[in-house]
């Protein structure tokens, strides 16, 4: 399949930002938005993994030793739940951890089985239940050195010869930007900050602590500043249109993290914006360039397969701000350009400098192209 080799970043839906271990995460809340992915449009436009988070597991393996579901959430099980997934068009996602148990407490403040020192066990079992996608977390990792725990499910997961996207998970603690793509581990996208929250001072940390990491990002293995909050309700909708935004510039991981039973149709405008989308998705898998980081104003510029470029502006502060970014900036020649704004989409044609007051936490967007 043309995603398994993250020739561009991974786009879907998981589970955690919404739900996390509640008892509304089961086998009905993933088939409806599997329904519902299909029903908007946002299959279509690209949103093609389906990705269970922590708490899918029973506390026990079998007795075989084999990691099994929790059968109140999933009484027809992981494999039929995969099967309806599939059967939707979608790839279907798995989740675990590099370590004894996974993070979230069930009993005697424990985890679920974790994968460390079961690795081809726990990769054989997701291949044979129809998993795509692992993301691997690193809870109760025992203080194991990270590349070889996670170098260890890598080799597991190719030794079934199924396709499985590698998500780390390892919160950028271990620094997998600098070994994650060595191909004894393999990653496919590597997280590179802690966990995401649906606030914007969250959202602003974590695009920080991602944007300078654009070096390490490219086709196969891509910085994963965690996942959407779009449409969970704590920003309002200039703070998401700009969480968008800056995902896509900084070719970030695009994975739904709102329960699409009950998405707002402003927060589902935001998540179907194909021209941001399209941005996100270029083929030429750059990260965007962060040009300027200076009184609250970001500018960020991304290269596209296209020799267009695609450019954030984004307001930070409380403030609103005149702004002026001049095309020398954004290492634009002399010349005639078109410009397209990714929000109104609108076109304008200037010599690709850009002029415009810009609301608190705002973003504006443009693909610039010559003419
Ligand atoms: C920590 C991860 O960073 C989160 O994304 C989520 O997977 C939780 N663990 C689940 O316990």
């Amino acid at each position: 399949p043309e995603w398994s080799s993250a020739a561009v970043p991974q786009m879907g839906f998981n589970n955690w930002n919404s739900t996390h271990c509640r008892d509304e995460f089961n086998e009905d809340m993933i088939r409806s938005v599997a329904d519902k992915m299909v029903s908007t449009g946002l299959r279509d436009a690209g949103y093609r993994h389906i990705n269970l988070d922590d708490c899918w597991a029973d506390w026990q393996r079998d007795k075989s030793g084999n990691l099994q579901p929790n059968l109140k959430r999933f009484p027809h099980g992981i494999k039929a739940l995969a099967d309806y997934v599939h059967s939707k068009g979608f790839a279907f996602g798995l989740y675990s951890s590099a370590g004894t148990n996974t993070c979230e407490p069930h009993q005697e403040n424990r985890g679920f089985p974790g994968g460390l020192g079961h690795e081809k066990q726990d990769a054989a079992f997701f291949a044979s239940v129809g998993a795509d996608y692992l993301k691997y977390d690193n809870c109760n990792n025992e203080k194991k050195p990270a590349k070889e725990r996670y170098a260890a499910m890598g080799e597991a997961l190719r030794a079934t010869g199924r396709p499985i996207f590698y998500s780390l998970c390892e919160w950028g603690e271990n620094k997998a930007w600098l070994w994650g793509a060595d191909p004894k581990v393999g990653a496919s996208s590597w997280r590179t900050t802690g966990d995401i929250s649906d606030k914007y001072d969250s959202m602003l940390k974590i695009f920080k602590q991602n944007v300078v990491l654009d070096a390490y990002a490219g086709p196969g293995h891509w910085n994963d500043p965690d996942m959407l909050e779009v449409g969970n309700g704590g920003m309002t909708d200039v703070e998401y249109r700009s969480h968008f935004s800056l995902w896509s510039i900084m070719a970030a991981p695009l994975l739904i993290g709102t329960d699409l039973r009950k998405i707002s149709p402003s927060a589902l405008e935001i998540l179907l914006n194909k021209e941001v989308i399209a941005v996100d998705q270029d083929p030429l898998g750059k990260q965007g360039k962060q040009v300027r980081d200076a009184k609250g104003i970001h500018v960020i510029v991304k290269p596209m397969k296209d020799g267009s470029q695609a450019v954030a502006v984004f307001n930070e502060g409380d403030a609103a701000q005149d702004v002026t970014v001049s095309a020398q900036e954004l290492g634009l020649k002399a010349g005639k350009y078109r410009m397209r704004d990714l929000w109104k989409h609108a076109d304008t044609q200037g010599d690709g400098s850009i002029k415009l007051k810009l609301e608190p936490h705002a973003t504006v967007m443009y693909r610039i192209s010559a003419m």
